[in-house]
């Protein structure tokens, strides 16, 4: 595909497109596909890029993986897992961060793992502190190479008791991946719950795990000695769904979100409501729609679960240039996660970011010199620009933003949107957008 996007924007996004499974969940459980010794399927998987790496990373360490994309079926047989060539996973695995993930399994599954450097989206430093101290609780042993870290466990994997600093997704699953096979009891406290974990968890169950969660963050896991393959359907990408919900409201449109459901969106669902977007929910999907009339500016903070997704803040964003008033947006789970704002400026929209945590909450990142709050004034005409992709969803903020401008704008990089948005460019034609590659 052509990297370059011509958007002819001004007109409205509407008519109907299918959100399948979550990209945050999906990648996750192929993972525990690797634990299995016998066979598993995994349905309503999106053709995205991530799934791609993944697959193309499990096929690496001698998984067999077929993907049917009509079905949307991804097949695994993970009983011959093998060590990867170094070079090879590097190749590989340059643009993901769920190398990270391998560790337990394949220490699990044949004694060590190597992770290369990390990639993902630059919206922040991106530590993988916790996940190897984990790692070493564990009873791994963790040697950092100059091509990456190599890991081994030569006394084996043993449950531990892990209390996470700040309740990392990552490293809540890290957790969960190691624990299943080790000997013994983990308790891990201050866990992440978000419903892409309790998916996980639910497939890790169906494996043959014994997982518990109770009512305050705190996950207990008794290991098991072997697991078997599951079956499993992803639950929807609720992050797709808040995405093209935000695109209805910055270009005055109305999408029918098929596959959305509300169980998961309730917060967002809340905002969107606030804003004064309008949405009708039906056991298909959610449609989403501006109702016409104001806009109203809001004051929004980002958060681990049930709080409001941290990827539902770049969107929504656009479409707060077009509320009326100030509208405060606090990001407290990634340190810079503000980048996009300035070709949103450059389109004309009035947005100023602070260090200061604007939302009412001390976040970690105050006192500190990171620009994580952002006061938007609206409304204001965008006007088309050319832009370059910063990062996943920042990117698809952009094509939303070039949506909604007057003119023609560029957007360079469309590529990285592939990582996240199945058939993106498919879904904006349903949707009578007017855009053309290169
Ligand atoms: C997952 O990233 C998602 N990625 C992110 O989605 C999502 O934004 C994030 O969770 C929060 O919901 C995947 O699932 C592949 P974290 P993850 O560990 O697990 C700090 C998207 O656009 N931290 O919960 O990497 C970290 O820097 C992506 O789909 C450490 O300090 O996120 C951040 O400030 C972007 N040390 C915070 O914790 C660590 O070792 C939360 O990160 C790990 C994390």
């Amino acid at each position: 595909m052509n990297d370059l996007l011509r958007v002819h924007g001004g007109a409205p996004l509407t008519g109907e497109l299918t959100v399948r499974g979550a990209k945050n969940f999906v990648s996750k459980a192929m993972v525990a596909a690797l634990l299995g010794e016998t066979s598993s399927v995994l349905r309503n998987v999106p053709l995205i890029r991530d799934v791609d790496v993944v697959a193309g990373l499990l096929r690496l360490h001698g998984v067999r993986v077929e993907y049917d994309d009509d079905a949307g079926e991804l097949h695994f047989d993970s009983s011959n897992v093998e060590s990867a060539h170094v070079r090879d996973i590097d190749a590989h695995a340059g643009s993901s961060r769920i190398p990270i993930l391998f560790c337990g399994p394949l220490l699990h599954r044949i004694g060590e793992a190597f992770i290369p450097d990390l990639g993902g989206c630059h919206i922040g430093d991106r530590p993988i502190d916790f996940h190897l101290a984990i790692l070493r609780q564990f009873g791994a042993v963790v040697d950092k190479q100059e091509q990456g870290i190599h890991i081994t466990a030569p006394g084996g994997l043993h449950g531990t008791k892990v209390e996470l600093p700040y309740p990392s997704v990552g490293a809540t699953e890290q957790t969960l991946l190691t624990a299943v096979r080790a000997s013994g009891k983990t308790e891990l406290k201050n866990a992440a719950i978000e419903p892409e974990i309790m998916d996980l968890i639910a497939v890790l169950q169906k494996m043959g795990a014994i997982i518990s969660v109770d009512t305050d963050r705190v996950i207990r896991v008794e290991g098991v000695e072997r697991l078997e393959g599951f079956v499993h359907t992803s639950l929807p990408d609720r992050i797709e769904a808040a995405s093209w919900a935000s695109a209805a409201l910055a270009t005055r449109g109305d999408i029918f979100v098929r596959g959305a459901t509300q169980p998961d969106m309730m917060t967002f669902l809340n905002t969107f409501r606030k804003v004064g977007g309008a949405f009708h929910i039906d056991d298909q999907g959610i449609r989403f729609f501006h109702p016409g009339g104001r806009l109203n500016s809001i004051v929004l903070e980002t958060d681990v679960h049930p709080g409001f997704m941290t990827d539902w803040q770049q969107p929504l964003v656009v479409a707060l240039t077009q509320a009326e008033g100030l509208s405060i947006v606090h990001e407290t789970v990634y340190e810079n996660r503000f980048g996009f704002t300035e070709a949103l400026n450059a389109m004309g929209a009035q947005i100023q970011l602070y260090r200061e945590c604007l939302g009412g909450l001390e976040c970690r990142f105050g006192q500190r010199n990171f620009y994580h709050s952002a006061a938007i004034s609206g409304p204001t005409p965008l006007h088309a620009a050319d832009i370059v992709v910063p990062d996943l969803r920042g990117g698809f903020s952009h094509l939303i933003a070039a949506l909604a401008a007057e003119g023609t704008s560029t957007v360079l990089g469309i590529e990285v949107i592939n990582r996240g948005y199945e058939h993106f460019m498919r879904k904006l034609a349903a949707l009578g957008a007017n855009v053309e590659a290169g």
